[in-house]
């Protein structure tokens, strides 16, 4: 079977083509991305640009709005002096319309709403962007269960207002990364002398 070059051009160029929508965050000292939220498709990319003076844009789920997803992305702390300056940048690609729920790390800025979201449902949905800010601010989590969140459910409940054990956990992983290399590093070290 032949296709033709426009089945070929539109099998190909949307992801090529894709939009990249600019997210500002902490822009005017608002513990607040602008916009909140985006609507994105598939091979989109979000653009978040950094305001000082220390935020992130780190992923989360919508039952935990202020811990880290295990799995997810984080641009990590993004120190920034001044707004004069070249402002430094993070970008998602947007690999499916699945919504992403991402919220600042930084101490307290969750908890005062500092949350964003990429194909958040409608508002009347239970699982909107409003409920996503409003589950933030309260401190709280979702008493439905997320999947694989058990470990860190204990940390989110009792330090809503501190990035401390969020920061510790996403330091774990990255640790025993370290570990596993150093490791091998080893391994060849005393290899070499035998
Ligand atoms: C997004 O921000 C970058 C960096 O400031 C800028 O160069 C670009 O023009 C902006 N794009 C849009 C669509 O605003
Ligand atoms: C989309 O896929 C790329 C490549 O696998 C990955 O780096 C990126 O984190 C994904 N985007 C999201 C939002 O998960």
């Amino acid at each position: 079977m032949r296709f033709s070059f426009p089945v070929l051009a539109a099998a190909i160029l949307p992801v090529a083509l894709g939009a990249t929508f600019n997210v500002t965050i902490g822009a005017g000292g608002q513990l607040r991305y602008s916009p909140e939220t985006v609507t994105a498709a598939a091979g989109d990319i979000v653009n978040f640009i950094f305001h000082p003076s220390s935020h992130s844009a780190t992923q989360s789920t919508f039952n935990q709005p202020c811990v880290p997803l295990a799995s997810g992305f984080s641009s990590g702390f993004m120190p920034v002096a001044s707004e004069t300056g070249v402002l430094p940048m993070f970008q998602v690609t947007v690999n499916d319309t699945t919504p992403i729920w991402v919220h600042c790390e930084q101490t307290g800025h969750c908890r005062s709403g500092m949350v964003f979201a990429i194909n958040p449902p409608a508002s009347p949905d239970p699982e909107s962007f409003s409920a996503f800010q409003a589950l933030a601010m309260s401190g709280q989590t979702a008493s439905a269960t997320s999947p694989g969140s058990s470990s860190t459910t204990s940390g989110s409940s009792s330090t809503t207002s501190t990035g401390y054990p969020q920061k510790t956990a996403s330091g774990a992983s990255k640790q025993s990364a370290t570990e596993i290399l150093g490791g091998l590093v080893g391994a060849m070290l005393v290899a070499a002398v035998l």
